[in-house]
């Protein structure tokens, strides 16, 4: 296997990453990527922090598999010079944004999120403006510019923590995902000013065919992720982040399950109780899958490009960086206190 990369090569790659943002370039069909990407780790002393939405063969090379809080809380603490986020932008945002002195990568620059898009920063800013007594608790999932506009972050597996920090007559608004602020209104009884936001993937399945399939299984468990609608889950037996989904499946003693959120997860659930039976809820279209287009625009050879080139790594302005980083900061100190 030739390991080496000549400097026109290179340069001719990296000419290539700038000019599309992301990269598309042949890779020798004869390379055994596993073995590569495990060399490049070590020559660069490099760590993959991979989401649960990942194809399985990412997964797989990944030295750590995790929800959105998990990976934060990674990318904040590893010793690694280089962080390879196999996820979407605004997680490689973040981590970018806990450990700035890191090189961050990401496979695909294009790796975006329907969610984060729903919110605009010029936009939220005057929703913002427009209710000055409310604090805002923004979902990881948006971008750097909506960090920096919001009182604290949460994620799925701790904005009931988050929310529940702030005194009961405290008007909060609650950004970009509609789905899980309503989800969280009910479990704690707040009123919080939702942003009209939704996740494209958890928007999708059919409550009619979820109640078809309950119909045909009638021992499986519906578990749900919070991003899905009001309806899919009134119906579910458990709601949680995909770390929560994930443990909830090894725990408990159903032998079928019903999985509301992204097909990724279904590797790991697989993996760890092989003895289970995983069924993908169904869609409200013809296509059979859930998969979100963007975590599946990366792809092992995309790993092992950016690993190779350190191309596209992810930079932004200081300023917004720290103006970012404080209610992530603040996020990560109650998820401590909470023991999360
Ligand atoms: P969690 O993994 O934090 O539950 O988030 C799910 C998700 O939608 C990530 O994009
Ligand atoms: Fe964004 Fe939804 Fe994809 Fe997660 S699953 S990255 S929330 S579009």
């Amino acid at each position: 296997m030739n390991t080496e990369t000549s400097p026109e090569v290179f340069q001719n790659a990296k000419s290539q990453i700038e000019a599309i943002g992301f990269m598309d370039l042949d890779i020798d069909p004869t390379l055994d990527l596993f073995t590569a990407i495990e060399r490049l780790k070590k020559e660069k002393n490099a760590v993959i922090l991979a989401h649960y939405y990942q194809e399985p063969d990412i997964q797989d090379v990944a030295d750590y598999i995790g929800d959105s809080l998990g990976l934060a809380q990674q990318a904040e603490q590893t010793n690694a010079d280089m962080i390879v986020f196999a996820g979407v932008h605004f997680m490689a945002e973040t981590a970018k944004i806990l450990n700035p002195t890191k090189k961050v990568v990401i496979p695909d620059l294009k790796a975006g999120c329907s969610l984060s898009d729903s919110c605009p920063p010029p936009l939220f800013k005057k929703f913002r403006e427009q209710h000055p007594d409310h604090v805002v608790v923004s979902y990881i999932n948006c971008s750097a510019g909506i960090k920096a506009l919001s009182d604290v972050i949460c994620t799925s597996s701790n904005a009931k923590l988050i929310v529940e920090s702030f005194p009961e007559t405290q008007p909060i608004i609650f950004a970009p995902d509609k789905n899980l602020g309503a989800y969280i209104n009910k479990v704690t009884g707040r009123d919080m000013l939702l942003w009209n936001g939704a996740c494209m993937v958890h928007e999708i399945f059919s409550l009619e065919k979820i109640s078809k399939l309950k119909v045909r299984h009638p021992d499986a468990k519906l578990i749900a992720h919070p991003e899905c609608e009001e309806p899919i889950l009134r119906m579910a037996d458990y709601i949680g982040s995909t770390t929560g989904l994930l443990k909830y499946t090894q725990k408990d003693d159903t032998r079928e399950f019903i999985v509301a959120t992204e097909a990724g997860i279904l590797h790991q659930m697989m993996k760890q109780s092989p003895q289970k039976t995983f069924i993908p809820a169904p869609p409200d279209n013809s296509c059979a899958c859930n998969d979100c287009p963007h975590m599946k625009r990366n792809t092992l050879e995309k790993i092992y490009l950016c690993m190779e080139y350190e191309l596209p790594d992810i930079n932004m302005d200081e300023d917004l960086r720290k103006a970012a980083l404080k209610p992530i900061q603040r996020m990560m100190e109650i998820s401590a206190a909470g023991g999360l």
